[in-house]
């Protein structure tokens, strides 16, 4: 009874983006009339859709991946622990597109104040991250609390994108040592693209790890960025993030939060996770002759110094996730991006650097960049500076055919 159910929920989960990929395959199909050249046979078309879970889960994994999946969809309120400052009501909120557990283009505002070089991410004044939006008066209370503003000392405001989480579960399950030894292999490489592992504190670890997540690798779990994200996007308090934000820094306020204590007791946070840890990876487009030959431009032109293609799982309880290799076109590595720096010094990361952005799943975000400026593949790369800067000259160099070879590739991502 229960597996039928799960089997159901998953279908209903996964028919609207067939069609999708339908309607995607007639787009992609040769006008007509059909020219006289023989044309590339499109590839079989993944039979794993944008939002569906790993493949060769059990029944019991499915239940779970469904059963997260909806924590990752539900709006919390007041009365579940909701703020009292936060950005958002649900995960889902901002990882919708193109279905749950997707990215947007929804951004959170991050600040601090820049004098002689030295960063103060202004923490007196509510820190780093902004939550614009707040509870207001709670019941039988005088008290409203109020969304958090710039403050005037702010001389550093950035905006961040929200990233989709497809396929990170592979990322999370890649042992550290790939990333050291990648980051050791650009090194020697002696180019001046080399990257940088971002050491980050893990708690679970009880040490510093290497941070994957986030636009400056910030973050070293997704059950690490689960209770982040609860508590700073959100408000809700769990064990391993127990402290509320204390609005514009006003940590009296608190006293008048209606919800004191942990909000979650850890549940939640870990469903999230594990919810994150088993969706599937990006399904890869169709792929032709052209987007053949816009794999070789591209890794010409030395984008795969930092946007590498393949990387191996390690060991993993879930077979899916069992030491096998995935596409993601990220080393997942630090690299300072020169002017594209956002002036924010976060985790192990300086101003300037960035986590090579994963190219998997390109074709259907619609902005580009950690804070969305670019509206086309063409801008984003146009805006790579710094240790891009060289691969970005070759790219203004190409011709149109391999131009267009190279944008079909990216499309095909
Ligand atoms: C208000 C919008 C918003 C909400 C709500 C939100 N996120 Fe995010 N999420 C973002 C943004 C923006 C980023 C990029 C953050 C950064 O690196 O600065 C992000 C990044 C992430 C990442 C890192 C992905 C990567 O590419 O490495 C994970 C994991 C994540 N969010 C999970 C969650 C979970 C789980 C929840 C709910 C508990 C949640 N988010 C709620 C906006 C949001
Ligand atoms: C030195 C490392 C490096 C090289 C070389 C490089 N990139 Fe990037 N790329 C990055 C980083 C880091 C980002 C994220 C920067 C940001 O968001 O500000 C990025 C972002 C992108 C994005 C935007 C992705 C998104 O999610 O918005 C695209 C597209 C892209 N790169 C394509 C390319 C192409 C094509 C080349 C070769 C011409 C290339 N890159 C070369 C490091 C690199």
């Amino acid at each position: 009874m229960k597996r039928i159910l799960a089997v159901a929920v998953l279908c209903s989960l996964v028919l609207p983006h067939a069609a999708l990929a339908q309607a995607r395959r007639r787009a992609a199909a040769p006008p007509s009339p059909p020219p006289p050249a023989p044309q590339p046979q499109p590839q079989p078309q993944p039979t794993i859709l944008f939002g569906a879970p790993v493949s060769g889960l059990n029944a019991a994994q499915t239940a779970r991946f469904n059963e997260g999946r909806t924590e990752f969809g539900n709006v919390e309120t007041v009365d579940d622990g909701l703020g009292p400052v936060f950005n958002g009501r649900s995960c889902g909120e901002c990882h919708n597109q193109p279905v749950l557990g997707g990215g947007s283009n929804r951004t959170v505002t991050r600040i601090g104040r820049t004098l002689n070089g030295v960063y103060d991410p202004l923490t007196n004044l509510g820190g780093q991250l902004l939550q614009n939006q707040a509870i207001g008066p709670r019941d039988g209370s005088s008290h409203a609390f109020r969304p958090e503003q710039v403050p005037q000392q702010a001389n550093v405001v950035t905006r961040r994108k929200s990233t989709p989480l497809f396929g990170l579960g592979y990322v999370d399950a890649t042992p550290d040592q790939t990333f050291i030894n990648l980051a050791a292999a650009q090194a020697a490489r002696n180019d001046g693209t080399a990257g940088r592992v971002a050491l980050v504190d893990n708690p679970v670890a009880g040490t510093r790890t290497v941070g994957k997540f986030g636009w400056k690798a910030q973050i070293a779990t997704l059950l690490q960025f689960s209770g982040d994200a609860y508590l700073n996007e959100m408000g809700i308090t769990s064990p391993a993030f127990p402290n509320e934000n204390c609005p514009s820094g006003n940590c009296a306020e608190l006293q008048f939060n209606p919800r004191p204590g942990l909000n979650d007791g850890g549940e939640d946070v870990q469903l999230l996770a594990e919810f994150m840890a088993i969706l599937a990876a990006p399904p890869r487009g169709a792929t032709n002759a052209d987007t053949n030959a816009g794999e070789q431009v591209f890794n010409q032109l030395g984008c795969n110094s930092c946007h590498v293609q393949s990387l191996q799982t390690g060991a993993n309880a879930i077979a899916a996730l069992n030491r096998v290799t995935y596409q993601p076109y990220s080393d997942f590595l630090l690299h300072d991006m020169g002017a594209l720096g956002d002036g924010i010094p976060q985790g192990a990361a300086s101003a300037r650097e960035f986590r090579t952005a994963p190219l998997w799943g390109l074709r259907i975000l619609t902005q580009f960049l950690h804070d969305g400026r670019a509206a086309t593949i063409e801008a984003a790369i146009a805006a790579h500076d710094g240790q891009g800067r060289a691969s970005r000259d070759r790219f203004n160099a190409l011709n149109t055919t391999e131009r267009n070879r190279l944008l079909a590739f990216l499309r095909s991502l």
